[in-house]
């Protein structure tokens, strides 16, 4: 990981290969905030800005030649729609990536409160991301980082350290998901979960394809049974002395998702890598929260499989019993990830936490609907709530969606008390909502749909590079910092 260094001094004033400005552009036209620049240095800036068409905005990057006002040898100009945290979050995260060939930088960004600060620092550590297991010549990284800033110097630092744990986190998210299918299946990312857990004082339980036979998970294990890499349910724990609350994650790990029997056409199926977000969100939680000891009782599950249509592979017409004792019938065996889901969640629920959430690459559904950049969450109105209050301060977007109860009647089956796909004409998120709901034996619960946001398949984009994101990790520590404690 990349190191930031916090300097309390002017940021004119230090001497560095690259000073990082803001350039603003808002109804009073375009500016450099630089608000410790004298009268002499600003016009220059500005005349500087000018001569090069900078015009501001966010994702515009601009280096140059430093003004000979200036102590540093090249200034950056990086573009804001507004002062918001989440601007300064994505203009950090453009400048490290932009800046990755160089061997230092400055940041003299508008970093007067917590808010702000947390949100440079997190996007400068986020955008320095590379994922580097199968390069032959590493993709290079930018040196050392310093962010400026005039707030007091502890205060400073612990809003540092979080961002540090943070990104460090996102980071171990992000490198499960980018890691190629055929090194990652649901072994593999148990034992590597297992370890990162073990070392940050999580309790760590696996349970194997027999056990969970044996436990009647039979969705895992119908879903698990068209690989040559079985199933695993894995158990996390942080149980901070004296938490009285309890919160449970539970998390999607398709390590690779063909469809299986109703297999997926071929284009795009190498996404399908990233079915285990939900599963990587929930470890990265994890292991940030008991980083940070966030004095809450959490319960993470890892729901571990791989979907493939081997010759035992389950079939359209199957009928599995899950852990709850309802039977499914299994219509369709692309809807594989709501198979898996309904075990963990039992297992959670069977354990009475205070509430539930589950997070899921679920429905392509959620990406017709909410497109690339926003989840989707569903479920009880409390728990909902707190996640939309959750995500206001990391700057992820949610958006709320119904659970509306004639589409359960959709999902009913001749043979089973419910077929795991609906009939219905479209509303194909909420059908996955509804099913899920059945496996939360009325306990407080919401359904995060990260089909969209969990994973990029275009360019990088403020502090969000190509591959997994890491998305949610943020909002789930939030959450459960605050929410309903
Ligand atoms: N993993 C997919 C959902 C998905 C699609 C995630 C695109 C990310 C990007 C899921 O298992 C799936 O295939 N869902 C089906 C459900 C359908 C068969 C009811 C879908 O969305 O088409
Ligand atoms: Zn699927
Ligand atoms: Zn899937």
């Amino acid at each position: 990981m990349v190191k930031i260094n916090l300097s309390h001094n002017d940021p004119l004033t230090l001497s560095t290969t690259t000073l990082v400005l803001a350039v603003l552009n808002d109804e009073e036209g375009v500016s450099v905030l630089a608000p410790s620049a004298s009268k002499k240095q600003l016009a220059a800036l500005n005349n500087l800005a000018h001569d090069l068409n900078v015009t501001g905005g966010e994702g515009q990057f601009t280096r140059s030649l430093a003004p000979t006002e200036l102590k540093a040898q090249y200034v950056a100009f990086v573009g804001l729609d507004d002062r918001s945290p989440e601007q300064l979050r994505r203009a950090a995260g453009v400048t490290t990536r932009a800046l990755a060939k160089t061997d230092s930088c400055v940041f003299g960004l508008p970093t007067t409160d917590v808010m702000s600060l947390e949100a440079v620092c997190e996007g400068a550590l986020n955008g320095t991301y590379v994922y580097n297991r199968y390069f032959t010549t590493p993709k290079e990284q930018i040196g050392t980082i310093t962010v400026a800033t005039p707030m007091p110097r502890k205060e400073a630092n612990q809003v540092l350290q979080r961002a540090e744990i943070i990104t460090e986190s996102m980071s171990i998210t992000r490198d499960f998901i980018n890691t190629a299918p055929n090194e990652l299946y649901p072994d593999a990312f148990a034992k590597q979960a297992e370890k990162l857990a073990k070392s940050a004082g999580i309790n760590v339980k696996i349970y194997d394809e027999k056990m969970l036979l044996k436990e009647g998970c039979g969705g895992i294990v119908g879903v698990g049974q068209g690989s040559s890499r079985p199933p695993r349910m894995v158990r996390l724990e942080w149980k901070p002395r004296g938490a009285n609350r309890t919160h449970a994650l539970i998390g999607k790990g398709i390590t690779f998702d063909t469809g299986g029997i109703s297999l997926k056409p071929p284009k795009g199926m190498d996404a399908m890598r990233s079915d285990m977000s939900g599963a990587a969100i929930v470890l990265g939680t994890l292991l940030a929260v008991a980083k940070i000891k966030v004095p809450v009782h959490v319960v993470g599950w890892l729901a571990l499989a791989e979907n493939m249509p081997g010759a035992n592979a389950q079939r359209p017409g199957d009928v599995v019993k899950c852990r709850n004792g309802k039977t499914v019938e299994v219509l369709n065996t692309d809807a594989e990830g709501r198979m898996v889901m309904a075990d963990a969640l039992s297992l959670a629920a069977e354990e009475k936490p205070d509430t539930m959430l589950d997070i899921a690459t679920i429905t392509g559904a959620a990406i017709v609907a909410l497109g690339n950049r926003i989840a989707a969450v569903m479920g009880s109105d409390d728990v909902r709530e707190a996640i939309l209050e959750a995500s206001e301060s990391t700057g992820e977007s949610f958006w709320p969606m119904p659970l509306p109860t004639y589409l359960r009647d959709k999902m009913k089956s001749t043979y089973a008390d419910i077929a795991n796909i609906s009939n219905a004409n479209g509303g194909g998120m909420l059908s996955a909502g509804l099913f899920l709901q059945e496996f939360t034996n009325g306990i407080a619960w919401a359904h995060l749909d990260v089909a969209g946001p969990a994973y990029n398949e275009g360019s990088p984009w403020g502090q969000t590079p190509s591959g997994g994101t890491g998305f949610g990790v943020p909002t789930l520590i939030s959450y459960l910092e605050d929410a309903l404690n």
